[in-house]
């Protein structure tokens, strides 16, 4: 399974981010945002290949809204598979590689996180919610997460968000969980939070 994909080669000494974008958007929409987190980092920006009614995603949905779980474990293998087949091929170093998902790119992030813990060593998740439970314990010891929600989000009920937090927490993970006083769009203070989070965490 292909990915479009688009890379830019940044300063080797900061910490290369993998984007992954909401629903409707593609591989070029979170280089601003990604820029203005970190100006100098490498990025490696993934577009979901599951169309839906002509809007990129990483997974499917069924036709009740919820997500389609066998098509949503298929595609987390597929694009980890990916993931760990190109950013070699680039130089990126996988052990050091953070993502940076909205939305959908944030429940793809989590599902990889859960399904593959082994490709990425932490996350940036920007109104992320649960995309499954998973059946069994996972040991994400070691791995930092950093999850902005908006308290009144029409799409992520903040019982959701707060689930997932907790997933993480118990499942071993060095989470922070910033509840903002807004909705499903981003605000400057979830910037200047993921900001301050990744310069304590890696001196960026
Ligand atoms: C979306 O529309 O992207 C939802 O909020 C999240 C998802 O479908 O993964």
């Amino acid at each position: 399974m292909t990915h479009h994909y688009h890379f830019e080669q940044g300063d080797n000494a900061k910490t290369p981010l993998l984007l992954l974008h909401g629903t409707g958007a593609d591989e070029f929409d979170l280089i601003p945002l990604a820029r203005q987190i970190s100006p100098d980092a490498t990025l490696l920006s993934i577009r979901g290949n599951v169309v839906e009614h002509g809007q990129n995603r990483y997974f499917s949905r069924l036709p009740d809204g919820t997500f389609d779980q066998q098509d949503l474990r298929l595609r987390t293998h597929a694009l980890a598979d990916f993931i760990a087949e190109i950013a070699p091929k680039h130089g990126i170093d996988m052990s050091t590689l953070v993502a940076l998902g909205f939305s959908n790119g944030a429940n793809v992030a989590s599902a990889m996180m859960f399904l593959r813990p082994e490709i990425l060593p932490a996350a940036i998740l920007l109104r992320g919610m649960v995309p499954f439970v998973p059946e069994n314990p996972v040991a994400l010891d070691g791995k930092k997460i950093i999850l902005q929600s908006g308290m009144e989000d029409p799409i992520i009920p903040i019982a959701n968000a707060k689930q997932l937090a907790e997933i993480y927490r118990v499942s071993g993970a060095e989470i922070s969980h910033h509840l903002m006083p807004t909705g499903h769009g981003l605000m400057q203070q979830d910037m200047l939070q993921v900001r301050a989070w990744l310069q304590s965490h890696y001196g960026d």
